[in-house]
């Protein structure tokens, strides 16, 4: 399908990632898009260039729209405010994940078929966790019902207030609640402070077993948007069993980065 034929994409990658950047090339290829790719190793930036000034120097090579991740929270929000280009936030910081929030939504939908009424958790760091933001917001916008589940150390105390949300601390009795769990993964790499004590205590309470799903009343639908820390969120037999969608998800996805793509490019109008 031809439909960004001539349309130059650049896939800014400040921040490592398997899934997103490579379904986000692979729906930009199928759109017949021109494309680029950008990560900050091996680039100027170790030299001092700012974001702005890089991405500038792209957008001066007749690049139409930006593709980004960034560990800073706001940074396409800021960028959005200096360049005339249409920008899609593939994930950044803690704040938001947007694309990977309409693809779990999209994988939902298929699986049980419909949304509005769907009880989903959402298991696990919340606090650090962009996917959990861009969940809450679309799921219940959807009219799905959600339950936030996790150490209360890792779940924002002002959660159900502001986002209208379920809290709860006990694994089994939300696994009993929900129809579908979306397991996040645990983000060592964005805690600066010690919010469990260890991985295996982390993988007693709050891990998804085998054992555990077949005391449950009924099956319910895995999820995880990836990377697995496997045995530490979720067990191997778990993550591959028949009741996980996670390869959906990610099939998903780059029909859903083909959607946002054609439709933030002045080629729909
Ligand atoms: N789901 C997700 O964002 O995975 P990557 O970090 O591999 O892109």
């Amino acid at each position: 399908m031809p439909s960004l034929r001539d349309v130059t994409i650049v896939n800014l990658f400040y921040e490592n990632s398997t899934r997103t950047r490579i379904s986000f090339e692979l729906a930009e290829k199928r759109l017949s898009a021109d494309t680029i790719n950008f990560t900050a190793s091996g680039s100027s930036v170790s030299k001092g260039e700012t974001l702005l000034d890089t991405v500038n120097n792209i957008l001066s090579m007749k690049v139409d729209m930006v593709v980004m991740r960034h560990s800073a929270s706001g940074a396409p929000h800021f960028l959005s405010q200096h360049i005339p280009a249409a920008i899609v936030n593939a994930g950044d910081g803690v704040n938001e994940h947007p694309t990977q929030g309409l693809l779990d939504a999209f994988s939902i939908r298929e699986k049980v078929g419909k949304l509005a009424g769907t009880k989903v958790a959402i298991i696990g760091d919340i606090t650090h966790s962009r996917v959990a933001m861009s969940n809450m917001y679309l799921l219940k916008k959807m009219g799905a019902e959600v339950t936030l589940c996790g150490p209360p150390t890792l779940i924002p105390k002002y959660a159900r207030e502001a986002f209208g949300v379920n809290v709860s601390y006990n694994l089994e009795e939300t696994l009993n609640w929900c129809d579908v769990a979306n397991v996040l993964h645990i983000q060592l790499e964005r805690q600066n402070q010690v919010l469990f004590s260890s991985l295996r205590e982390y993988n007693l309470s709050y891990g998804i077993s085998r054992k555990l799903l077949e005391g449950l009343k009924k099956d319910v639908v895995i999820m995880h948007p990836g990377p697995i820390n496997r045995g530490v969120e979720l067990d191997s037999d778990v993550a591959d069993s028949g009741q996980s969608i996670i390869l959906q998800q990610v099939e998903n996805g780059v029909a859903v980065r083909m959607a946002v793509l054609y439709l933030l490019s002045n080629k729909n109008n």
